[in-house]
C-alpha cells in the first residue's frame, strides 16, 4: 500500500458520499428523492449570476489576483463581519477561501500543533473531525442530545478539557440539528472560552437562516472578551445558493488571517476571480432573494416537522436554522423494515435507499446513531412524497 496514512485514516464525506450515490441513481432513471444534500433548491439569483458573467469578460479577472482574496471582497466581508459581530475587522482579517469548507481546514492548519485537542459538540457536521485530524489535531466529541435541544452546555465544555484543549468549535445554527443557541447560552460558552485561554471557531454560514422565535447571535457579539481568540468563518454558499461557486471566508486575528494567507499562497493561490465577483455582489447587492428563500425553508420546515413526527416512532426537535431535521429512529431500531432488521441508522438509511428511493444521511455520519438527517431544502412535492414514502416503508 503506497497510499499515504494520512489519507488511509481518513473518511471520505458521508454527505457528499449519499448526495452523489442519489444523484447516480436518479440520473439512471431511479425515482429517488434525496434529502442528503445541504444546498438550495434555488437557482442564484439573477444580479449575482450577471455580475459574474461581466466579470468573465474583465481581463484582470483571467489573471491570478492576491491570494488571501480580492480586495474589494475582503473589505465588504470586513464590514459585514464586523456589523453583525459587534467588533472592528480590517480587510487584513479576512481571508477568501474556496467555500466555508475550504476556510475551516486552513483555520485547523494554521491553529493547531500535534496533538491539539479541539471540542467538537456532537452531532457535528461531517468534516471537523477528519479536517481536525489532517491538520495534527485530536477532535474530541462533546455529546449532546435531542433532551437538551442538541446544545453544549459549558458544564460539559468543562468535563471535557484538559491542558491540551486548543479551541472550540461553535456552529449556530448547527448542521445537522437545526439547533440555535440563544444569546445567553452564547455568552456563557464565549466567557468560559476566554477565561480559559481556548480558541473558538465559530461558523456562521447558517447566519441568515433562523426561523420563529430564534435569532442569531454572533459570539463576540455577546462574549467579548473571547473576541481576541476567535475565528469566524461564513460564506455564500447557503444564503444565496450558491453552493456551486465556492467562496467562502475565515475572519480573525492579524497573525492567524496572514498565516492563511500563506498556506493559500502555496497551495491554492487566489479563488476564481468570477466567483469573488459574484459573491462581492451577493454581500453587496439587493438581499430580497435572501428572504424570499428563508420564507420558503420556513415553510418546508414545518411540513417536514409535522410529517415526521406523525410517524409512528419517530421524534423530532424542532430545528430553529439551517435547512435540516435530525429526528430520532431510535425505537424502530431493531424491527423489520421491508423484510430486513434494521440494527442502526446505518441500515435504516441503506433500507430506504434501496426501498423506498429515498436518501437520508445516518446519524452514524455525524457522531449521532440512531437518528438521521434530512435536508428540507429541496423541492415542496419532493418533500411532502419523501417523507410520505419512509412512513409507508415504517408501516410495513
Ligand atoms: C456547518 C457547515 N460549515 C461549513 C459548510 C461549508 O460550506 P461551503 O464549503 O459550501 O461554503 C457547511 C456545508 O454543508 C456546513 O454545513
Amino acid at each position: 500500500m503506497s497510499l499515504a496514512r494520512r489519507i488511509r485514516e481518513m473518511e471520505a464525506s458521508p454527505t457528499m458520499a449519499v448526495d452523489a450515490k442519489a444523484k447516480a441513481l436518479k440520473a439512471a432513471g431511479e425515482p429517488v428523492i434525496g434529502f442528503g444534500a445541504g444546498e438550495p433548491d434555488f437557482p442564484t439569483p439573477d444580479h449575482i449570476v450577471e455580475a459574474a458573467r461581466a466579470a468573465a469578460y474583465e481581463p484582470a479577472a483571467h489573471r491570478y489576483s492576491p491570494a488571501g482574496g480580492q480586495p474589494a471582497l475582503r473589505q465588504a466581508v470586513a464590514t459585514a463581519t464586523s456589523a453583525s459581530s459587534g467588533q472592528t475587522y480590517e480587510a487584513a482579517n479576512v481571508v477568501i477561501t474556496n467555500g466555508g469548507k475550504h476556510a475551516l481546514y486552513n483555520i485547523f492548519m494554521a491553529l493547531l500543533d500535534d496533538g491539539d485537542e479541539v471540542l467538537v459538540p456532537a452531532p457535528y457536521w461531517v468534516s471537523f473531525p477528519e479536517q481536525i485530524k489532517l491538520a495534527g489535531g485530536v477532535p474530541v466529541a462533546v455529546a449532546t442530545t435531542k433532551d437538551t435541544g442538541f446544545q453544549a452546555t459549558v458544564a460539559q465544555l468543562e468535563a471535557a478539557r484538559t491542558e491540551r484543549t486548543t479551541a472550540l468549535v461553535f456552529v449556530s445554527p448547527s448542521n445537522p440539528t437545526g439547533a440555535v443557541y440563544d444569546a445567553e447560552a452564547t455568552a456563557a460558552i464565549g466567557q468560559w472560552a476566554a477565561d480559559n485561554g481556548i480558541w473558538v471557531v465559530t461558523d456562521e454560514i447558517y447566519q441568515r437562516l433562523v426561523y420563529g422565535d430564534a435569532r442569531f447571535v454572533s459570539l463576540p457579539q455577546v462574549a467579548p472578551a473571547a473576541a481576541e481568540r476567535t475565528i469566524i468563518t461564513s460564506g455564500v454558499a447557503k444564503t444565496y445558493a450558491m453552493t456551486g461557486w465556492r467562496v467562502g471566508w475565515a475572519v480573525a486575528p492579524g497573525e492567524i488571517a496572514a498565516g492563511m494567507g500563506k498556506l493559500q499562497s502555496q497551495v491554492t493561490s487566489n479563488v476564481c476571480n468570477v466567483a469573488q465577483a459574484a459573491a462581492l455582489e451577493a454581500l453587496t447587492g439587493p438581499q430580497d432573494a435572501v428572504e424570499a428563500m428563508r420564507q420558503a425553508f420556513d415553510r418546508r420546515r414545518q411540513v417536514a416537522v409535522d410529517a415526521l413526527s406523525a410517524i409512528p416512532g419517530v421524534s423530532v426537535v424542532e430545528p430553529m436554522g439551517a435547512f435540516y431535521v435530525f429526528p430520532s429512529f431510535e425505537e424502530v431500531l431493531g424491527a423489520e423494515v421491508a423484510g430486513r432488521r434494521v440494527e442502526n441508522t446505518l441500515d435504516l438509511a441503506e433500507v430506504l435507499l434501496e426501498e423506498a428511493k429515498v436518501a437520508v444521511v445516518p446519524g452514524e455520519a455525524f457522531g449521532a446513531p440512531g437518528y438521521a438527517r434530512l435536508s428540507y431544502a429541496l423541492g415542496d412535492d419532493d418533500l411532502a412524497e419523501g417523507i410520505g414514502r419512509i412512513a409507508a416503508l415504517l408501516a410495513g
